[in-house]
């Protein structure tokens, strides 16, 4: 028989009232890739934080190598050789690769620690696990695909027989996902134990040895890969079968948002070249395209967050070009950022709070200058009830939420803008089935009512399925332009990688 590296048994995890975790029982066995899925807030992350010492279970026990466990830090969790990378990076801005990667077990010499040394060993490390660093770079100049592997790198160092990974490609592009599941995979065949926590079925299907679906604070399945597929495990992680959507025709009217030869160089390049794109009340406009090339940057010079350095962008016919973030909300723009933690919400302040970003001016919100707070609660609830955001109160720090969870609510702030342009990029990145359904029911809604809706995404199949028009970016220029139905899967994949379309 295998050996369980570790086996929890009967965990619950109440916080307050909610029970986040209901009798879960799972194990790993040596050397195996073990997919834990299930939609957010399912309890996934919790089971996984409490393996690892950072939350105390209720009720339950823990079982490492046989051995009960009571593990009360992170550290404890890593002296009995179990690592975590979480959703958030947990690196030292100012300090090297090399120096993260050591940190609290620096190679030392009499007082100080030996620069060469450890240079050396993470140069070592990185080779042994074909894992690509440059153990001199500073870590604010690293991409998030690379300060996701000096997370792993960091872990491996300490020794780490067991390695979870909580939903690590939610924040990377395809292909630095294609090189985790490498990754992952040759890990495994070195021997480490892998937990991987996604909600992507086909990185499931792609690399799990055993999956187990988890639902409200329960195991509901487990299954090996050989014996389910996609459709089975999307069924059992929402409790339906998704609805295969038929979208009707768009009605456009006039024109509402509007580029002409727009236009960014930088440093020698051109990020953006001469862009000419129209958005039309009453449909969704796709932007196909690889990430990297322009979507970001375009999303900035659109939103006031950037100016370019050529041509115009015009809002309901006035020219907003130069015009700030404000100018740009006043004028009627709603915006879903891509960067979620970076633009899209403050993570230390309440769910209120969150939730009158842009809104502070609003007579029903503000009474010459005093916020009515009683009001803004009372609308923040109302927005938590109707886009099912799984919270416990509207004061609380919108960090303490699921990643799925906070998205949804920095969605439904911007849906329920009222506004008549809604930038929408990357809407439903890091974000399960069911709620992504929902998502794309309120962007089609925007759509009946009028507003006129852009869509950046990665993801084809959302392109595919909203857009009334699609645009394909590729290095920073339109390369393309297709109605609904004009175009396959395949041709846009094409286009997107720099392809001919015959
Ligand atoms: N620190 C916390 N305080 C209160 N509730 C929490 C906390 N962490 C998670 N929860 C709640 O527990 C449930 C499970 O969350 P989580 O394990 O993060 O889900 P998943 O990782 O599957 O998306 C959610 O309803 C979430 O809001
Ligand atoms: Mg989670």
């Amino acid at each position: 028989m295998t050996e369980k590296i570790f086996e929890i048994r009967h965990i619950d995890k109440l916080y307050g009232t909610l029970l986040a975790n209901d009798d879960v029982s799972i194990h790993l066995n040596q050397g195996e890739i073990l997919c834990l899925v299930g939609e957010n807030g399912a309890g996934k992350s919790t089971i996984m934080k409490i393996l690892y010492g950072l939350e105390a279970p209720t009720d339950g026990e823990i079982f490492v190598k046989g051995q009960k466990v009571h593990f009360h830090t992170p550290s404890d969790a890593m002296a009995r050789g179990i690592g975590m990378v979480q959703q958030h990076f947990m690196l030292f801005e100012n300090m090297s690769v090399a120096e993260n990667i050591v940190f609290k077990n620096e190679i030392s010499k009499g007082l100080f620690m030996d620069r060469k040394q450890t240079v050396q060993t993470v140069r070592k490390l990185s080779e042994k696990y074909g894992l690509k660093i440059d153990p001199e770079a500073k870590i604010e100049d690293c991409p998030v695909g690379l300060r996701q592997r000096v997370e792993i790198l960091k872990i491996l160092y300490q020794s780490a027989e067991i390695i979870i990974f909580d939903e690590p490609s939610a924040v990377l592009t395809p292909l630095e996902v294609e090189s985790l599941l490498e990754t992952i995979k040759s890990l495994a065949a070195s021997g480490k134990s892998i937990v991987l926590i996604t909600h992507k079925l086909q990185e499931v299907m792609t690399v799990a040895d055993r999956i187990y679906v988890m639902r409200a604070g329960k195991v509901v399945a487990e299954r090996l890969r050989g014996e389910t597929d996609t459709d089975e495990l999307a069924y059992l992680m929402v409790g339906h079968h998704p609805a295969l959507r038929e979208v009707p025709a768009a009605k456009p009217g006039k024109i509402l948002l509007e580029t002409k030869k727009l236009s960014l160089h930088r440093e020698g390049r051109d990020i953006l070249k001469d862009i000419d794109l129209h958005v039309d009340a009453g449909e969704v406009v796709g932007i196909a395209g690889v990430s990297g090339n322009g979507q970001t940057e375009l999303e900035m010079c659109l939103t006031g967050l950037q100016r370019p350095t050529g041509g115009q962008v015009f809002l309901q016919g006035e020219e907003v070009t130069n015009a700030g973030v404000k100018a740009h909300r006043d004028s009627g723009m709603a915006y879903i950022s891509e960067d979620r933690y970076l633009w899209g919400s403050a993570g230390e302040a309440t769910l209120s709070e969150n939730v009158l970003m842009a809104k502070e001016n609003r007579p029903e919100f503000n009474s010459n200058n005093f916020l009515k707070q009683k009001a803004i609660k009372a609308y923040t609830k109302r927005l938590i009830e109707r886009f099912s955001v799984k919270a416990n109160d509207t004061e609380q720090k919108i960090r303490e939420l699921s990643g799925g969870n906070a998205q949804k609510l920095i969605t439904a702030r911007e849906i329920m803008m009222d506004t008549p342009v809604l930038i929408c990029c990357e809407p439903t990145r890091g974000i399960d089935i069911g709620a992504m359904e929902f998502i794309h029911d309120r962007i089609l809604e925007k759509r009946e009512n009028g507003c006129g809706v852009l869509l950046v995404s990665s993801e084809l199949n959302e392109i595919m399925t909203l857009s009334d028009r699609i645009y394909v970016l590729f290095e920073g220029k339109i390369t393309g332009e297709f109605k609904r139905g004009a175009v396959d899967e395949k041709t846009l994949g094409v286009l997107m990688l720099g392809g001919r379309h015959d």
